[in-house]
């Protein structure tokens, strides 16, 4: 085909928001796919409808869930299939009802489209894309986890609001899991080059890494129905852009290790390029003894949440 292919699966708000993301950026012709197939077809028709005004060339089309066929040899599948967090929740909480989503979307990824790079957003993250990776078999370049993007993301704009910067030029990096464990690794950060610990005060920075921490927690409990989307959605576009257009870029991402970071046989949030290939390497940042030690934690939670899959 002379364009590329994006199966989004999960038409929520995640969805849908990155439906109107990838036409806008003309990354590929977009289907939406949800078990509710009205909201898929609803959703890409309205999509379709804004094609003349903000003048994109892909289509969007929609459908549901009782017919995977129309994920055919998708290029890249985005899976939100599944719950949010409700005020109060831990992406935790969501483990159960979520594996049996991400069990029937690996299935028909599986079988209609073998060859796509898959990006899973789904929570609890770590684990979700786990079971991804074991259900399709795939190999581990073509399965990753959208989590440290988000999380950079957050931390990048809470740190450009303090400093007075532009959240384009602040460079940063969140390692482990998504979760309240994960591990901004203040050492790697800067505003275009000036170490961040010149410009912000510590007590500040301190301030910043737990509101970063706590991040999507505050979104859910602001919007009291649902969680954040915007961002989210962002993050996993700019994913699947890098490697539909092999852009080489660098993201954290939830990948799977086999030794990198001490880890082997889990997926963990570490910095990746990804290019025409998947997920191209993992770059192994030193770490001194207290991140370690933080990571550490983080590994152990997403272990955990591992176990829970049974898989
Ligand atoms: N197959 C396809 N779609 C499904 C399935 C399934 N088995 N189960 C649920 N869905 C659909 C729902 O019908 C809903 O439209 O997934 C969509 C999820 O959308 P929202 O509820 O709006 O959630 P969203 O904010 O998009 O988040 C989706 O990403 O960040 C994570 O924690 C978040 O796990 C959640 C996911």
């Amino acid at each position: 085909a002379s364009r590329k292919k994006i199966a989004l699966i999960g038409a929520g708000q995640i969805g849908g928001t990155m439906a109107l993301l990838c036409g806008q950026r003309n990354l590929g012709d977009v289907v939406l796919v949800d078990i509710m197939e009205g909201v898929a077809k609803g959703k890409a028709l309205d999509l379709q409808q804004t094609r003349s005004i903000l003048k994109f060339d892909v289509s969007i089309t929609g459908g549901g869930t009782t017919d995977y066929s129309i994920i055919k040899d998708a290029d890249v599948c985005i899976v939100t299939a599944g719950v949010p967090r409700k005020p109060g929740m831990s992406r935790e909480d969501l483990l159960k009802v979520n594996l049996d989503a991400i069990t029937k979307v690996a299935q028909g990824i599986k079988q209609y489209a073998p060859n796509a790079f898959v990006i899973v957003v789904t929570n609890p993250l770590d684990s979700m894309v786990y079971a991804m990776y074991k259900i399709t078999g795939f190999p581990k370049n073509r399965v990753v986890g959208m989590a440290g993007v988000l999380d950079t993301a957050r931390f990048q704009f809470f740190v450009a609001d303090a400093a007075g910067a532009s959240p384009q030029d602040v460079t940063a990096m969140v390692l482990g899991g998504h979760g309240d464990d994960m591990v901004p690794v203040l050492r790697y950060c800067s505003v275009n080059g000036t170490p961040l610990t010149k410009l912000v005060e510590k007590s500040k920075l301190d301030a910043i890494v737990e509101r970063t921490r706590k991040g999507g927690g505050e979104i859910v409990a602001l919007l009291g129905t649902g969680s954040a989307f915007y961002a989210p959605a962002s993050s996993a576009v700019a994913m699947a852009e890098s490697y539909l257009r092999d852009q080489k870029r660098s993201f954290p991402c939830s990948a799977y290790l086999e030794g990198q970071y001490g880890v082997k046989g889990l997926f963990l949030g570490v910095p990746v390029v990804i290019g025409a290939e998947g997920v191209e390497r993992v770059i192994e940042l030193d770490l001194n003894e207290e991140e370690k030690a933080m990571l550490g934690k983080s590994i152990e939670s997403v272990k955990k949440s591992v176990a829970e899959t049974r898989l």
